[in-house]
């Protein structure tokens, strides 16, 4: 409980049970519609050591943390992968790895679970080679399928993750026919959220209606027809939507994410929001970090809501939305999240769905994740 006795948490229990660590932002790959910060560079060269971020293993499990994310950028690009997950794996955390599956080899996979890594995260983009080599920016897809193979083979429990947009909406099916012939456990199609590079490709990213509804009608189908061999998550956009998504379980209160220059954020997105601090792990505990740092603090509970979502019904189970899609399209990071139908903004989610599926729009190349694309789209932004 802070000293001014607000409420601080909204799950009872107050704890970071969900860690997250992004060891680094660099990638080989050029996805479109990347979660890291368009202007990812500045941390390529201030990425924690090894003995940093076992010092964040440490401070995590005290906090009480429990589920471990390794993720990036590629984390598999760190040469020091192994030994974090041996020391998370000594530590007692339940181990993730979450990979586009680039530089995933058999010998390091042999080596991770040795190591005593619980669960890997696969990535993949399309049923269809050329689709999923052109969308990523490299010659991934055969890579992709053999590593999702391989990690079967080697007993992993594994996550199929899809992110879901325009150009794949219609292979659900494929996906699913594929998934199924590799012994995928969990098939997670994630409609993509918004923020960063794919909100730089939102009108040529975002699917119709129609897509997303027959999608998800065959997955339904799938449900039925695979029963308890494959569990299928189907995430709703929430552009389609009429109430908001429980964004990260309210912010601050179950996730933790350290950035690779040891910056502590409430999601992975939080640095878009201007004019929070981002204190990092070399200058302040985690403990701290956590439990004091105003930018943790800021919107846990409902302390900081405005009207509609203060005097709303539901604010315990969407708490207002995601605090970042409000700062991203109203300004303001304390406003109702526009997905929610309440929010005086939710104009602003409908006009772009128009916008993105106007007869006639001029159709854009894809934005692609590379550093000269960066500086071009941090120009506009400030221009
Ligand atoms: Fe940051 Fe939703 S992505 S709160």
């Amino acid at each position: 409980m802070p000293k001014d006795g607000s409420v601080v948490r909204l799950d009872g229990q107050g704890k970071p049970l969900w860690l997250v660590l992004e060891l680094t932002y660099r990638c080989p790959l050029k996805c479109p519609w990347c979660s890291n910060p368009v202007d990812y560079e500045h941390c390529h060269d201030k990425e924690l050591s090894t003995e940093e971020w076992k010092r964040v293993l440490r401070e995590g499990r005290e906090l009480g943390a429990l589920q471990l994310g390794f993720t990036g950028g590629e984390p598999m690009l760190r040469d020091d992968l192994e030994e974090l997950v041996g020391e998370a794996n000594r530590l007692g955390y339940y181990t993730n790895l979450i990979t586009s599956g680039v530089g995933l080899t058999e010998e390091r996979l042999v080596a991770l679970k040795a190591a005593g890594l619980k669960q890997i995260q696969l990535s993949l983009q399309s049923s269809d080679r050329e689709l999923t080599d052109s969308l990523v920016g490299a010659r991934a897809f055969d890579l992709k399928i053999k590593v999702a193979r391989m990690i079967k083979a080697h007993g992993f429990p594994m996550v199929l993750n899809v992110p879901v947009f325009r150009h794949n909406a219609d292979q659900t099916a494929d996906i699913l026919a594929l998934a199924e012939d590799i012994g995928v456990d969990y098939l997670e199609f994630a409609n993509i959220q918004y923020y960063n590079w794919a909100m730089a490709n939102r009108d040529e990213l975002l699917p119709t209606r129609q897509q997303l509804e027959a999608a998800e009608r065959g997955v339904q189908v799938a449900r039925e027809r695979i029963g308890d061999r494959m569990t299928i998550y189907f995430v709703i956009p929430d552009y389609y939507e009429e109430r908001p998504k429980a964004c990260m379980n309210g912010w601050g209160s179950i996730h933790l994410t350290v950035a690779p220059d040891g910056a502590a954020l409430p999601c992975q997105e939080a640095r878009l929001i201007q004019g929070l601090d981002f204190p990092t792990v070399r200058e302040r505990s985690l403990a701290w970090l956590w439990n004091e740092s105003p930018t943790f603090r800021k919107f846990r509970g409902d302390e900081w809501m405005r009207e509609p979502c203060r005097s709303c019904s539901e604010k315990e189970k969407d708490f207002g939305g995601c605090r970042c899609q409000a700062f991203l399209l109203t300004g303001d990071a304390a406003n109702t999240d526009p997905a929610c139908g309440r929010s005086p903004a939710h104009h602003l989610i409908g006009e772009a769905v128009a916008r993105a599926h106007a007869p006639g729009r001029t159709v854009k190349p894809l934005v692609m994740r590379t550093e000269r694309a960066a500086r071009e789209v941090l120009e506009a932004d400030r221009g």
